[in-house]
């Protein structure tokens, strides 16, 4: 019998991603590429490494659901909100999540799951890059420190500082002050984290707190913002393998169901 295989492709701001799914929804393979200035060659490229992974040819997907704020460029059967995907990827993998938390590139969002999983509430941080992954990777420049470090990094903390969470500039200039002050980079990255928490919890705030709660997006592959949420929301969060694919995971598994 033939296999039926379906993709999903979440075209970001700062990353694309392709995920295959089967009709199990297991997945067959997946890719990350930054979206770069030609967000169609990230995805091509991410594309031929997903296909490639899973040992496929494009004939082989049935159909494709696009998804991310690029998604109106792919060519896709479906375009789904960025919303309904990370939902869905969530809730396949974790059924007692209630929250969604998806901190990505330019905002972050917050999800509120009812008991079937689906969608009854969220909130959007966009036109403001304070609590997203931009923020981040301001400060991280700032520092002179690669994002990718930053959650090792303030392990070496000894000392608690404080960062204001409103304004991505203004912090900036902080930071700045902060170095010239002598203040260790480990104690400033610790605060910046809390900071982006801070941030995400005022967001999570509108839609209500109800465990459990799970966090998608590349910002959680930030081991210091998982410790600084942890720490604000008084509780361990649920954070999937590869969260940065979970967009386009519940992309695909769309896919699956529209076109079964
Ligand atoms: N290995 C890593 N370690 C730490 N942080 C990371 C890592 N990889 C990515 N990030 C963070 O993830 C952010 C990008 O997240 P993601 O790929 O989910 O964004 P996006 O989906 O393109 O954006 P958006 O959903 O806002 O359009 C980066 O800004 C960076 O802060
Ligand atoms: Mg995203």
């Amino acid at each position: 019998m033939m296999i039926k295989y379906y993709a999903g492709i979440d075209i970001g701001s700062i990353s694309t991603e392709v995920v295959i799914v089967d009709a199990d929804g297991k997945i067959a393979g997946y890719a990350i590429e930054l979206s770069g200035a030609e967000s169609a060659k990230a995805l091509e490229r991410a594309l031929v490494r997903a296909l490639e992974q899973a040992g496929l040819k494009r004939e082989d997907l049935l159909a494709k659901v696009a998804t991310g704020y690029g998604r109106e460029r792919a060519e896709a059967e479906y375009k789904v909100t960025e919303i309904t995907c990370h939902a869905r990827g969530v809730a396949q993998l974790y059924r007692e999540a209630r929250t969604v938390i998806d901190i990505g590139g330019q905002d972050s969002k917050a999800i509120r799951l009812d008991l079937n999983g689906k969608v009854a509430n969220f909130q959007m941080n966009d036109k403001c890059a304070a609590g997203t992954g931009r923020f981040l990777e301001v400060m991280a420049r700032a520092l002179e420190v690669e994002v990718g470090e930053m959650g090792a990094l303030e392990k070496k903390s000894r000392k608690q500082l404080r960062v204001s969470s409103v304004c991505t500039v203004f912090t900036e200039s902080e930071i700045v002050g902060l170095l010239a002050r002598g203040e260790q980079r480990e104690d400033i990255i610790k605060a910046v984290h809390d900071s982006v928490a801070e941030r995400v919890y005022g967001l999570v705030s509108r839609i209500g707190i109800e465990p459990e709660i799970a966090l998608t997006g590349g910002v959680a592959k930030n081991g210091g913002v998982v410790r600084a949420l942890a720490e604000k929301f008084g509780r361990e969060l649920l954070v999937p393998e590869e969260p940065q694919i979970m967009g386009a995971y519940g992309a695909a598994l769309i896919a699956a169901e529209r076109s079964g």
